[in-house]
C-alpha cells in the first residue's frame, strides 16, 4: 500500500476534532504527537484481555504480557538497529533516560575535576541532570556554542574535548531551531579522544531513521509520546560495554539477582535498570507505534515533512513582520519564528482561536534563548499527518496575528 492509499490522517481520530468550530491544525508535534487508533486499540486490548504483571507470574496472562513486552523490546532494538535487545532500557521518557544515565554513568565513571560537555542548544533535560552530577562530584560543565545561524560551532569541539572530558551530550535535532546536528561526525571526533557520546534523540527518532550502530553513539535517549506512542514510556539505548559496568539507578524489585541484609547483587541488563513494575502497556504500545511508523517508512516521512517545512518557510518568509529564528544547514521537525516584538504567548493565543496548536515560550531551552537574545519563540512542529491544508490555515492565522500585533 502506498502512503497515499494508507491515508495517514484517517488513523488519528483526534484530527477530526473542531477547535472553536474550526478544523484542528495540530502543529505542536515537538511537544507531543497524536496517537493512531492501532496504538489506542492495542492498549485497550491489553487491559481488556491480557492485563497482568510481567516477569513475575507463572500464570497464563503474566506469561503473555511478558512475551509481548520482550517482543516489544525486540521491535525497539530493530528500529534503532541496536546490536542486542538487552541494550534497550525502558524508562518514562527522554528526561528519565538522561537522569538515569547522568546518575549511573556519573557514579561509575566520574570523579572530582572531570568535565562534561553539552551544547548551547540542548533542552533542559540534557543540561540539568549533568549540572546536578557536576555539583555532586565537583566536576565542570563545558558548553559547545552555536553559530548565529543555529548550527553548532563544531570548530570549537576539538579544543573543548580533553583528557578530563568524561562524556559529550548532544541533541540530534534541536527542539527549537530544528537544526539537525551531524552526530555521526561528532561521535567520530569524540571517539578519537576515547570520549563516549550521548545523543538526545527525542526530536530525531520521530522524523528520521536513526541507526545507533551507524552513528556509533554510546547512548541514545528518546520518548515514546513524541513518536505516536503513549506518554510515560521512553528508551535509553546504551552499549553493553558501558551498561554492564554502570551501577543501577533505582533500587527495588526486578533489578536484583539476590537480596539479603548482608548485601544485594544485581540483575543483568536491561533489568538492572528497570526497577519496579514497568509500564508494560506503554512498552507494548510503543512497539505498535514504531510498527505503524515503519509501515509508512522514513523515506516517505522525511520527504513529506521536508516538503511541508520548505513550503511553510516559503510562506512565512513572504510575511514582512515575521522573522524566522535560525537558518540551519539541515532542518527537521520544527520552525521557530517571531512577529516583530510581539510576545510569543500573544501570537500563540491568536493562532489558537483559529484552531492552530503551536508551542510558545522558551521551549525548555533557556540558555539557547539567552544566546539568541530573545525571551521565546512561536514554534510550529510537524508530524506525519500534517498536510498543506494545515499549513495554509496556519499561515492565514499568522497573517491575522501579524496584522493585529505588529507595530
Ligand atoms: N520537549 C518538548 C518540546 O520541545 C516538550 O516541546
Amino acid at each position: 500500500m502506498t502512503p497515499e492509499e494508507f491515508d495517514i490522517r484517517r488513523h488519528f481520530s483526534i484530527l477530526y476534532e473542531k477547535i472553536y468550530s474550526k478544523p484542528l491544525v495540530y502543529l505542536d508535534n515537538g511537544a507531543t504527537t497524536q496517537k493512531p487508533n492501532c496504538v489506542l486499540d492495542k492498549m485497550r486490548y491489553i487491559y481488556e484481555h491480557l492485563n497482568s504483571n510481567v516477569h513475575r507470574g507463572v500464570h497464563y496472562l503474566s506469561n503473555q504480557c511478558t512475551d509481548l513486552m520482550e517482543e516489544a523490546r525486540r521491535v525497539v532494538a530493530r528500529h534503532l538497529n541496536a546490536r542486542e535487545d538487552a541494550e534497550i532500557i525502558f524508562t518514562r521518557g527522554t528526561t528519565e533516560s538522561i537522569n538515569l544515565l547522568a546518575f549511573s554513568f556519573g557514579e561509575t565513571f566520574c570523579k572530582e575535576g572531570d568535565e562534561i560537555v553539552v551544547t548551547e542548544m540542548e533542552h533542559h533535560s540534557n543540561i540539568v541532570p549533568w549540572q546536578m552530577l557536576c555539583q555532586r562530584k565537583g566536576m565542570t560543565l563545558r558548553v559547545l556554542p552555536i553559530l548565529d545561524n543555529g548550527d553548532l560551532d563544531l570548530a570549537q569541539l576539538d579544543t573543548l574535548l580533553n583528557e578530563r572530558t568524561k562524556i559529550l551530550c548532544v541533541t540530534h535535532v534541536s527542539n527549537v531551531l530544528g537544526t539537525v546536528n551531524p552526530v555521526k561526525d561528532i561521535v567520530a571526533k569524540a571517539h578519537a579522544k576515547n570520549i563516549p557520546v550521548l545523543v538526545d534523540g527525542a526530536q530525531s527518532v520521530p522524523h528520521m531513521a536513526v541507526d545507533v550502530q551507524d552513528i556509533d553513539c554510546d547512548f541514545l535517549a528518546f520518548s515514546g509520546h513524541k513518536v505516536y506512542a503513549p506518554t510515560g514510556i521512553g528508551v535509553l539505548y546504551g552499549k553493553r560495554e558501558y551498561l554492564d559496568k554502570m551501577v543501577p539507578y533505582h533500587g527495588g524489585g526486578e533489578m536484583i539477582e539476590k537480596v539479603s541484609f548482608s548485601g544485594t547483587t544485581y540483575n543483568v541488563i536491561p533489568f538492572k535498570f528497570e526497577a519496579g513494575t514497568p509500564n508494560y502497556v506503554g512498552v507494548i504500545a510503543l512497539a505498535e507505534a514504531l510498527k505503524f511508523v515503519d509501515q509508512i517508512g522514513f523515506q516517505y516521512i522525511e520527504a513529506h515533512e521536508q516538503v511541508l517545512i520548505q513550503y511553510t518557510l516559503g510562506q512565512l518568509q513572504k510575511l514582512v513582520n515575521v522573522t524566522i529564528i535560525g537558518n540551519p544547514q539541515k532542518r527537521s521537525g520544527a520552525i521557530s519564528f517571531m512577529i516583530d516584538n510581539a510576545h510569543p504567548y500573544d501570537v500563540g493565543m491568536i493562532l489558537d482561536k483559529s484552531g492552530v496548536a503551536v508551542r510558545t515560550g522558551h521551549h525548555c531551552a533557556q540558555p539557547l534563548m539567552e544566546r539568541l537574545g530573545i525571551p521565546g519563540t512561536v514554534r510550529a512542529s510537524f508530524g506525519i499527518y500534517n498536510d498543506k491544508l494545515d499549513i495554509d490555515q496556519f499561515v492565514k492565522a499568522v497573517r491575522v496575528a501579524a496584522n493585529m500585533l505588529s507595530k
